[in-house]
């Protein structure tokens, strides 16, 4: 299986593609670090504080090295919305955090207050769901609640729910 996971930092994405990799065999893929590690990014933004993708390139190869040439492979892509052709996966995850919670994971990571603002207000504004349905069809992307769930239980009833909608 092939999983695209999204979602406003904080939902959650890194915490439930590590249960993945290390419970369900799958091979766990963080965008940005991925990028960086093979040279697909043009910079650092410091106002946001995060790395600019060189993404077009870099959804190139991904596709090219990791989706066509793996195809036996659980894998599991976590980070900003890319698009990759839909033929070469099987769900976009788009995970969700209730705001306020979000609010709270934000701080315990100690994220300038500006930050932590901007990602909730993101969180609100389904700004991450939204963009992810201009990028790919509603039948292939599932917006999955992590509020209240620890990311070990998540993973487990998130394969559960892709399983049955294969
Ligand atoms: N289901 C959860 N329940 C409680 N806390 C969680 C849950 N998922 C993640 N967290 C906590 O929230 C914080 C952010 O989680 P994580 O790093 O997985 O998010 P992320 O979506 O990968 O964020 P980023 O986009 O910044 O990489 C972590 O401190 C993690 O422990
Ligand atoms: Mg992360």
């Amino acid at each position: 299986m092939k999983i695209l996971l999204f979602g406003t930092p904080g939902t959650g994405k890194t915490s439930i593609g590590r249960c993945l990799q290390e419970t369900y065999n799958f091979k766990f893929f963080e965008t940005k670090e991925f990028a960086y590690e093979h040279g697909y990014y043009w910079g650092y933004d410091w106002k946001r504080r995060s790395m600019i993708l060189d993404t077009e390139l870099f959804e190139d190869f991904l596709e090219a090295e990791i989706l066509k040439k793996e195809q036996k492979m659980n894998i599991c892509i976590a980070g900003p919305v890319i698009y990759i052709n839909p033929q070469l996966i099987d769900f976009v995850v788009v995970l969700r955090c209730r705001p306020d919670i979000l609010r709270k994971r934000l701080e315990a990571r100690h994220y300038p207050p500006q930050k932590i603002e901007a990602n909730v207000e993101a969180e609100i504004m389904d700004i991450v769901y939204l963009d992810t349905l201009e990028h790919y069809s509603k039948e292939k992307v599932i917006s999955f609640d992590t509020t209240f769930i620890s990311p070990q239980d998540a993973a487990k009833k998130l394969l559960k729910s892709l399983h049955t909608s294969l």
